[in-house]
């Protein structure tokens, strides 16, 4: 039984799946994550600057670099709903535009409202893009290669941080704050040409009763002409939700499980404290000791690499290995690698190897972040939502993650003047081991089934020991 719905569609069809087709409406919806990395990695570097242009307090200049986790915060609520009304492309298009408008917006400000005004219209397209476009791939994509496609998004994050990282870099010598803002209008463009020329999901065109159109899409997807089966997959699923799915149903005991593990899942991303790292890696290792500015940077873009270098791994592993394998060994990983960060700093931050100890167990951290949590959230909360509210179920884990990123990044440096680096990294350490024994009792294995697969799993009420 398992194995007949593991894959939908004949065998052939899906041997010949993950066509150039396929690969590059994936490609161009990541365009989303590079806008989401670039425009949350950049500010770093350009806060210095717009501090001196703007005189702006230290207040004002948490301020500013909030401005876009409360964006984001903000429209994640109402984006699924939008995605689940109008499309997923249609709201991938005009994000596109407002990410050119919000860019352009920052990089001409002349005073601080509308520099805030550009950073927050931002927020909001990052807050939306975060999920529509994990969505947007994985109802395009054939089962067997969701797990890479989806996370090629994770990757774009990743890159477009470190790319963030190196512009602020480039620019620093002139202090040209605006053309680092600027510039994320470049794949803000490339998003818009490249969503004008791309199909709307087939699963969504189902949903609206467009059939002969999402029997289109689906034979480019497959490079065959036999989606047949496939499309009475899906139709299936629909009947069986019916016309009564709604936020009553997807609270209710069926589907409350995914709500949990979805919601659950963007937390333990958050609380166990990756932006820490992300937004403040030149502070952390000044506390360990490394004064220099050039330091700090070659710390910044160290962390930035190891994250796209294991974000790569896991997007080679994650079909074959499996979403829980990879979380379990991530968590504990983190966890280990705080655990030794924070011993370093509670008993050795004299000694001379610490400043080595530091920086491996840091990246190391990073390096399992990459593997696990990172990418298995965002492709998890775009396979286990019932198709009618996608969207909306999606855009619920994303304020989540959201509003506890905005907590974190709020909290750090207090908890780190209050408390010190051993006791705040412990911290993290033992969220990281709450979210390891979260993932082990909750999280089903998804890989190579069929979303329609999975929704009727949820429906049978089937333990997740059972999924394979
Ligand atoms: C997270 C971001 C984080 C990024 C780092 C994403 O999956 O949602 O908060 O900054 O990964 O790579």
């Amino acid at each position: 039984m398992n194995s007949e719905l593991r894959t939908s569609g004949s065998a052939a069809a899906e041997l010949r799946s993950a066509n150039s087709f396929t690969i590059m409406a994936a490609v161009t919806a990541a365009m989303g994550g590079l806008l989401f990395g670039y425009d949350t990695g950049v500010i770093s570097g350009a806060l210095l600057f717009l501090s001196s242009s703007f005189a702006l307090s230290t207040e004002m200049q948490g301020v500013v670099t909030s401005a876009v986790l409360a964006g984001a915060c903000l429209a994640s609520g109402f984006g699924g709903w939008l995605a689940d009304l109008f499309g997923r492309r249609i709201v991938m298009l005009n994000l596109a535009l407002f990410f050119i408008i919000g860019a352009l917006l920052s990089a001409l400000a002349e005073s601080v409202d509308a520099l805030l005004l550009g950073r927050f219209l931002i927020g909001m397209c990052i807050g939306i893009v975060s999920f529509v476009a994990p969505l947007y791939i994985a109802e395009i994509a054939p089962p067997r290669h969701r797990g890479k496609l989806v996370s090629l998004n994770q990757l774009a994050i990743t890159i477009g941080i470190l790319v963030s990282y190196i512009v602020d870099t480039a620019f620093a010598a002139e202090g040209s704050w605006r053309w680092m803002l600027g510039l994320g209008a470049v794949p803000g463009i490339l998003l818009a040409i490249g969503m004008a020329y791309l199909p709307e999901s087939p699963r969504w065109l189902l949903k609206c009763g467009r059939d002969t159109e999402a029997a289109d899409v689906l034979k480019q997807v497959h490079g065959s002409t036999d989606v047949i089966a496939e499309i009475a997959d899906i139709k299936a699923d629909l009947a069986l939700e019916g016309d009564t799915i709604g936020w009553r149903q997807l609270l209710g005991p069926t589907f409350r499980r995914p709500m949990l593990l979805g919601v659950g899942l963007a937390i333990f991303q958050q609380i166990t404290g990756i932006n820490t790292v992300i937004y403040y890696a030149p502070i952390i290792f000044q506390s360990a000791g490394y004064k220099s500015a050039t330091a700090a940077i070659l710390a910044a873009a160290g962390v930035g690499v190891i994250n796209v270098a294991f974000t790569i791994l896991a997007l080679r592993i994650v079909d074959g290995a499996g979403r829980r394998a990879l979380l379990l060994v991530g968590t504990s990983g983190m966890a280990v690698s705080l655990l030794v960060l924070a011993g370093g700093f509670a008993f050795g931050s004299a000694l001379p190897g610490f400043q080595w100890l530091a920086i491996v167990s840091l990246m190391a951290y990073v390096a399992f972040f990459a593997i696990g949590l990172g990418p298995v959230f965002w492709l998890l909360i775009s396979e286990i939502f019932p198709l009618t509210m996608r969207g909306r179920a999606m855009g619920v884990a994303t304020i989540a993650n959201w509003g506890f990123n905005l907590l974190v990044a709020l909290t750090f440096l207090q908890l780190l003047q209050s408390y010190g680096p051993a006791a705040t990294f412990t911290l993290y350490a033992l969220l990281s081991i709450v979210g390891w024994f979260f993932a082990y009792r909750l999280v089903p294995e998804t890989k190579g089934l069929s979303l329609e697969a999975i929704e009727r799993f949820w429906m049978e009420g089937r333990p997740i020991r059972q999924w394979h």
